[in-house]
This record gives structure tokens, sequence and C-alpha cells, in this order.
């Protein structure tokens, strides 16, 4: 179903990140490829089948108290192949300019035949596990939030990334909110450790869109790309649930601490679904089964009304983000960096300018990444550590939008990591 030309020779060549534009057609697969963790449906994968229920790492009290929860990691992962707007102009009719001018985007990464999401997600995962010093024993959840698994239905993509990682203690399910299926995430994650139903959750934001897209309509093939990023949420227990857990007195236990900095400090989520069919895959459902005819009309392919989905997010975000500054008791002056969804630089730019805020603390990298739906948040936060432009206790405002319609927003406190910052 996949159209890219690339796969049958047809089309412009990619190429590795970081490398001169050439004509190599086939790469070396990826780390993190579906060999390195057996996939469902293979016999390997049912002999390699044992249910396996560990202990907690200790047996201090942890469920059913309040606790501080706050990011702990961070890592990401792009495909190696890029696929620049000039090659796209070699097989569609489109232009560099155009798609410059309109988006912002120059180019996006493609994944290898071999990569899947779930793929991606292990990479970024590693990644974020060994920022935070973790192993993958030490997680009790794993959320992946995606619209493009890699199976038709079931499993989810977090059992696929759960078995990989050898993470034997957690359990795991999927999250769909198209773009904003990060932030709804960072709500869901949040919620179990501060309540103290989970204590360590892996949440990542994965996308292989290239297999959604319609390489014949420039309207949207131009727009999207694939990736990972994951994030660990982790709790620490409060003075009070310390003191319960410990038989000792409240003012005996750490109530002077100043409390370390991070967490979630507000969240807002919305949704339309009367605007559901601006952004939409058509077929492959229950409303409209896989057949020869929408194949033929190329109904499992992404199809977007760019015009309504773009007056939708100019006038429906900022409210959502100034809505959360608000909650977290800040101005949009307290705000270190703004963290959109990075579907179109004009997108993060109107929304910023509308809070009142300076573009120059907007994160922006759809320029090399395009749109990469709920990746592209971890992606970013991952980056703008990466280039020391997030810090331990910075102001973090996060945004997601897209399909649905959904929206969500939140502002978040950076944390510092406790493991190595540099997973490489
Ligand atoms: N190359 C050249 N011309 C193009 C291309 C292209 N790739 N695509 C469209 N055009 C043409 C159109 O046909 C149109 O021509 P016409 O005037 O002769 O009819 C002209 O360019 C203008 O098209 P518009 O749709 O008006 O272009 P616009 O400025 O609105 O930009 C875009 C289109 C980039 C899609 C914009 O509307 C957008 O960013 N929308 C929001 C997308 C988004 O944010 N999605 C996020 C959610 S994604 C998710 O949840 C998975």
């Amino acid at each position: 179903m996949n159209g890219f030309p690339t796969q049958n020779g047809a089309g412009a060549s990619v190429r590795p990140a970081g490398s001169a534009p050439s004509t190599r057609s086939s790469l070396e697969p990826s780390r993190g490829t579906p060999a390195e963790g057996s996939s469902p449906g293979t016999e390997e994968a049912s002999q390699a089948f044992r249910p396996r229920r560990l202990p907690p790492p200790s047996g201090e009290r942890w469920h059913g108290t309040p606790h501080r929860v706050r990011i702990a990691g961070c890592g990401k992962y792009l495909p190696a192949r890029i696929l620049t707007n000039q090659d796209l102009a070699t097989f569609v009719d489109t232009t560099d300019e155009w798609i410059r001018a309109r988006t912002g985007i120059h180019e996006r990464r493609i994944a290898s035949p071999e990569e899947t999401t779930s793929s991606l997600s292990i990479n970024a995962a590693r990644g974020a596990l060994a920022t935070a010093g973790l192993t993958p024993l030490d997680l009790d959840l794993i959320i992946v939030c995606t619209f493009t698994g890699d199976y038709g239905g079931m499993p989810n993509v977090a059992s696929v990334v759960q078995h990989a990682l050898g993470a034997n203690r957690a359990g795991a399910f999927d999250i769909n909110a198209a773009c904003s299926g990060f932030v709804y995430g960072l709500g869901v994650a949040h919620g179990l450790v501060a309540s103290g139903l989970h204590r360590t959750i892996l949440l990542v934001g994965a996308e292989t869109l290239s297999r959604y897209i319609d390489w014949h309509d420039r309207t949207t093939c131009v727009l999207f790309g694939d990736g990972a990023g994951a994030v660990i949420i982790t709790g620490e227990a409060t003075a009070e649930a310390t003191a319960e857990a410990t038989a000792e007195t409240t003012a005996g236990a750490n109530a002077e601490d100043p409390p370390m900095p991070g967490g979630l400090m507000s969240l807002v989520l919305g949704a339309d679904g009367a605007g559901a069919n601006a952004l939409l895959v058509p077929a492959g459902g229950t409303r409209l089964p896989p057949s020869y005819e929408s194949i033929d009309a190329r109904q499992h392919f992404i199809k977007m009304d760019g015009k309504d989905v773009y007056r939708f997010a100019v006038s429906t975000v900022p409210d959502a983000c100034a809505e959360a500054i608000a909650k977290a008791g800040l101005t949009v002056d307290d705000i270190d960096l703004f963290v959109l969804h990075q579907a179109n630089v004009r997108i993060i730019r109107a929304v910023v300018e509308a809070l009142g805020g300076s573009f120059e603390r907007a994160f922006v990298n759809v320029d090399r990444y395009g749109n990469t739906s709920a990746a592209s948040v971890p992606i970013a936060l991952c980056e703008a550590v990466e280039l020391g432009r997030l810090k331990p206790g910075d102001r973090v405002l996060v945004a997601g939008f897209g399909g649905g319609l959904t929206w969500g927003a939140a502002v978040i406190e950076w944390s510092p990591f406790q493991g190595v910052t540099d997973p490489a």
C-alpha cells in the first residue's frame, strides 16, 4: 500500500542524516529494527512467550499515596533517511520554495522498510532510560502515543516495545489522539504517578507516517515525517507519604526539604469531533473496512483539509495555551520555552505571538523533521535539552493539536536528569 516512490526505485533518492546528498538507494537497517525484539506472530515470539511478573523493586509502600511527579529522562530517534523538498519535487508537482514558504519544512526523515513504529519507539525509549539512569525493569507502565501502529488494530505498539525492552514488570497500552497524543499521554502518566498508582512510566510519541502518505497528493505528502521521542515520568514520595510509609511523624520526614523542580503544573485537553473529517484516514477501520475499492480509491492514506486545520490551529491553540499558563499560576513572560506541535512554522509563530510571547522563545525543528504527529513534542523536548535550551527549573509550555479534532496544552517545570546526559 505504501506508494513511496523510492521503494520501487521510481522516485527520488534519500540520504542518511549528516551526509551529502547522494543517490544511495538502500540503507543499512538501523539499530532497533524488529529483528532486535521478536515480533508477535513469529514462531520465535511464541516460543519466547512466558508471562512473567516481577515484584516491585523494593518492598516500600507506593500505591495510593500522593507523589511529586517529574520528567526524569528523555530520548529521541529519527530514521537515518532524509527526504528533501528537492527530492519531492522530482516526483510530485511542488517546489522547494512553496514548501518552505508555506510550512517552513526543508526536509523530513523516512523510515526504512525494516523500521516500524515500535522500532522507532524502542530506540527513543533506550535513550530516555539512559538519561534517567534507569533500566527497563524499573518501568511499571509503557504508554505509546501513536495512530500509526505496527499492526492494523492489535497488538498495540506498547506491548511490542515492552517485550523488546524486556520491561517485564510493565503494563502497556497505546493512546490515539493523533498529533495531540503526547500531551494527552502526559496527563495520563502524570495522574497515575501523582496518585501513587504507578511509579515509573515510559511515555513515547512515535509515528511512521510515511506508510500513511499518498505520495501522489501534494497537499499532504510534503508535510509529514517519521520519528519517535520518549520521556520517563517518575515520582518521589511527598513528605506526608514518606512519613506514612515509614511510620514517622510528618515533621520528621523531610518536611523542610524544598521540592525537586519538576512535573506538570497544568493541563488543558480538548476535542471537537464535529471537525473529525478535516483530517482522517477514511478506510481500514470498522466504518470502511479494507476492500479492493477502498484501496483503488486511495482511502487508506491521510486526507486533510489543510485550510480548515490551519484555521482550527490558530484559533483554538492560543486559547488552550493561555488557559494552561493561567492554570499554572503564571504569565506568558514566565514561560522559558514554547514547545508546540511542529506542524508548520507559521502556526508556531501565530500561536506564540497571539499569546504575546516572543518567537525567539519557540523551539522549532519542523524544518528538519516535518510534522511527526505525536512524536513531534517529545522529539523537540529532547532536542531542546541536548542543545541546552531547556534546563532544570525552566517552565516549558507544550501543546499539541490535530486529528479528532483534538488539542492539548500543558506547562511543565523541567527537572534535572539523574542518568547520563548523552546516551550515545
Ligand atoms: N506544492 C505546490 N502547491 C501546492 C502544494 C504543494 N505541495 N500544496 C497545495 N498547493 C497549492 C494549492 O493547490 C493551492 O493552489 P490554488 O490556489 O491554485 O488552488 C495553493 O497551493 C494554496 O494552497 P493552500 O491550501 O491555500 O495553502 P496554505 O497556505 O493553506 O498551506 C498547508 C497549506 C501547509 C497544508 C496549511 O494549510 C497547513 O499547514 N495546514 C495545517 C496542517 C496541520 O497543522 N496539520 C496538523 C495536524 S496533522 C495530524 O494531526 C496528523
